[in-house]
């Protein structure tokens, strides 16, 4: 009897301490985070960040892309990263934790005389171009790879390596279409190995991750792995700092399923950010749209996708139609506004006529995105919803994605750069919820004015 009680006690004893042990684990994870740089290629548009990888570590851009599963990168040059740039860097060999967490297939045997790509007995997984819209199939390699702290979210910390960090092999071909100087992708989608995953369980970081786009290819921007703070300066007060993430408002993150024309039949899971649009203003006042585009089909069709590698947010043809009808018989009402020639990529374009700036752009009709209630509304202003593009003219910036058919486009809007940049958007996987903040202009904040 005795020795029951005691156990007893020691059971409850140990789940007690096991509870606060956990506790403090948790509020040791709230509060660190890490950060990368982002920048924008002036050339391309595309958002880039740099990573230290391998030891001893070297700097390398890669291109960030919020659907890419894994990280990858060209390991097959040796000028730009390689087993001989590296002594951390292993290849994963078949039937490995690497291969296993991958879920990537056994390549056997290689043939061909042993060359940098020719390998016996690794795994290989395919791997996406997201700028080409092509995949590869690349090898499963582990190395370390550093990045640097924070300091309560608000400055730049110590650096913290990872090891045995696990990415994938490629060569230099799958690097065609992105910016000069790229090596690889930065994946941050929805999957195990993705580089926001892997550094919240290594790093023991909340499940959460957050981007801050730079306004212009001359600024930074800054992307947060871990939980909040963050903390940003503004631009008239450089000793004061804000926490911007008191301005975060959340929507929930959808699950959409790959397209499929056989009927009842549901595709595979795809690892992107889905967010459910339910209308979309100009001035406060809905536009015109087919609200069954905005609902997610079991076909795989409809929905709002979030992405880093669209520079600009495209909208399905109808829903786009009606937004320039909208934002057109807004915007004519200034004096000497008037349609000018289309510059491409975009189709309509004005002049500017007498429309005034403002500290949040040019003052044109004020374009926001509702989400699941009416609260949830993302406003978008003219530094977000038009591009000057001469000292004259400015245009619409967003991009019509032709018709939603079944061999058109799959979402109703696809939420690009443009929009977000100057927003701190943060991705929560552990909620499963997007949060954003509407333009940081409001507290004279932008994403470079972090204390790097
Ligand atoms: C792989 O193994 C095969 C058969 O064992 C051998 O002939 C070949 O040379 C090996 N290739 C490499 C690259 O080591
Ligand atoms: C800047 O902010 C600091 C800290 O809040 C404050 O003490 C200082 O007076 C401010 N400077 C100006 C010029 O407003
Ligand atoms: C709305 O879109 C759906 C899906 O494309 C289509 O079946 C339906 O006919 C459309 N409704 C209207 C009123 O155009």
């Amino acid at each position: 009897m005795a020795s029951l009680i005691q156990f007893g006690l020691v059971t409850l004893l140990l789940s007690i301490s096991a509870v606060f042990s956990q506790a403090r684990q948790e509020q040791q994870a709230k509060s660190k985070s890490l950060f990368l740089p982002l920048s924008r290629d002036r050339a391309t548009n595309q958002i880039l960040t740099h990573l230290h990888i391998g030891t001893p570590a070297i700097t390398r851009t890669f291109i960030v892309d919020l659907a890419g599963q894994i990280p990858w990168l060209d390991c097959y040059t040796t000028a730009r990263y390689s087993a001989s740039t590296s002594s951390t860097h292993r290849l994963a060999k078949c039937g490995s934790a690497p291969c296993s967490v991958t879920a990537a297939a056994c390549s056997g045997i290689c043939h061909s005389a042993s060359g940098p790509s020719c390998h016996n007995n690794t795994c290989q997984l395919k791997t996406r171009n997201p700028i080409r819209s092509t995949d590869s199939l690349s090898e499963v390699a582990v190395d370390t790879v550093t990045l640097r702290s924070t300091i309560g979210g608000g400055r730049a910390g110590k650096h913290v390596s990872i090891p045995n960090f696990i990415l994938a092999c490629d060569d230099s071909y799958h690097l065609g279409h992105l910016a000069a100087g790229v090596v690889g992708s930065v994946g941050l989608a929805r999957s195990r190995v993705s580089v926001s995953s892997q550094l919240s369980s290594a790093a023991t970081l909340a499940a959460k991750f957050a981007i801050c786009l730079p306004s212009s290819p001359d600024s930074n921007g800054i992307m947060f792995f871990g939980d909040s703070p963050y903390v940003f300066y503004p631009s008239d007060n450089e000793t004061r700092s804000i926490d911007v993430s008191y301005r975060l408002i959340y929507t929930k993150l959808h699950t959409n399923y790959r397209r499929t024309t056989a009927p009842g039949a549901r595709g595979s899971e795809i690892p992107d950010y889905f967010v459910k649009i339910s209308s979309i203003l100009v001035e406060g006042s809905p536009i015109r749209i087919n609200s069954t585009l905005l609902e997610f089909q079991p076909s795989g069709i409809g929905g709002t996708r979030v992405s880093t590698t669209d520079p600009y947010t495209v909208l399905g043809s109808s829903i786009y139609r009606s937004l320039v009808r909208a934002f057109e018989i807004e915007v004519m009402k200034t004096p000497r506004v008037k349609k000018a020639a289309t510059v491409a990529p975009f189709r309509n374009c004005y002049e500017k006529g007498d429309l005034p700036m403002s500290l949040s752009g040019l003052s044109v009709p004020e374009i926001a995105l509702v989400f699941e209630s009416a609260e949830v509304k993302w406003d978008i202003f003219g530094v977000n919803s038009v591009v000057e593009v001469s000292e004259e003219v400015f245009c619409l910036g967003f991009v019509d994605g032709g018709p939603m058919t079944a061999k058109g486009a799959t979402v109703a809007a696809v939420i690009g750069a443009y929009q977000m940049q100057g927003v701190l958007v943060q991705f929560d996987l552990g909620s499963g919820t997007m949060g954003f903040t509407n333009t940081l202009l409001a507290e004279s904040v932008e994403c470079s004015n972090f204390r790097f």
